[in-house]
């Protein structure tokens, strides 16, 4: 059976965990060769030589410093000569100073969260997603390549759940994605979003258990979901079965959000 991705290249960020590495690998077993990226440079070498198949790389990538996305990418065009996929994957859902142990007091979040948390959000998880797509659009366009970028959204950017930063984070990701759908379309460049609901990952770990108890009864599937059905998910918007959605979000959230 052909493998969905076969020939296509593939960069995710945030690729050392959780969705990110989920994804690498999904990529990788349907035939992409994959630039594993991320802030961490050990786990994402070791996530890198856990892939099916060959020619996988791995690099370290801050994706809220530009200078540093443009040397990731310069890196990854080196070693594949084109770039067919991007994941806007990498991302933060708390930072020192934002609050969060004064809400868990039940006190206003808001009140206590700093600029520099508010900032340092926005600069990982929405500037983050620019630099990159900027780097890849510039290749894609260079070589011609029908290419497919996938935003890692939230539902926290479609219903405002979650904290003030990390959702006004997420929606900006799905302003970001109708926007550039729109300019990118007729260069054969598709973007789209994938807004996940609460998933068993790293990220989720430290949430309180009562929390995440409540959050399970209140979905209609009574699970929380996996990094798999994420990338279950991402990997349709990336390969060719999705050629005519762009600008479009879908949101594995085992029903707790219906929209
Ligand atoms: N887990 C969930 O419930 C959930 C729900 C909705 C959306 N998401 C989104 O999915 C994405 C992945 O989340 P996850 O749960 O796998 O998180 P995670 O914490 O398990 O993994 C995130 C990865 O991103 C990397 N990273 C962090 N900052 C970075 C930076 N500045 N540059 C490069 N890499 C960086 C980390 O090192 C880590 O490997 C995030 O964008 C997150 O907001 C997650």
């Amino acid at each position: 059976m052909t493998k969905r991705l076969e020939g296509k290249t593939a960069l995710v960020t945030g690729a050392a965990s959780g969705i990110g590495l989920a994804i690498a690998e999904r990529f990788a077993a349907e035939g992409a060769r994959v630039a594993v990226t991320d802030l961490r440079r050990e786990p994402a070498q070791a996530a890198a030589k856990g892939l099916a198949g060959e020619g996988h790389i791995a690099l370290e990538m801050d994706v809220s410093d530009s200078a540093a996305v443009r040397d990731g990418f310069a890196a990854a065009d080196d070693a594949f000569g084109r770039i067919d996929i991007l994941v806007n994957n990498a991302g933060v859902d708390r930072l020192p100073g934002d609050g969060f142990d004064k809400a868990m007091e039940g006190e206003l979040q808001l009140l206590h969260m700093s600029d520099e948390s508010f900032r340092g959000m926005m600069g990982i998880n929405v500037e983050g997603v620019f630099y990159c797509t900027r780097e890849a659009v510039q290749r894609m366009q260079r070589d011609s390549v029908a290419g497919s970028i996938v935003n890692l959204s939230s539902i926290a950017g479609l219903v405002g759940q979650g904290m003030p930063h990390y959702s006004a984070s997420k929606a900006a990701v799905l302003g970001f994605t109708r926007s550039c759908a729109r300019q990118l379309g007729h260069l054969g460049i598709r973007m789209n979003a994938v807004c996940p609901g609460v998933i068993d990952t790293p990220m989720t770990r430290s949430v309180p258990e009562a929390m995440l108890k409540g959050v399970v009864g209140a979905t209609p599937l009574r699970r929380m979901g996996t990094a798999e059905d994420i990338a279950n998910a991402v990997l349709y918007l990336a390969s060719d079965e999705s050629g005519f959605v762009t600008g479009q979000w879908l949101s594995p959230n085992g029903g707790l959000v219906t929209l």
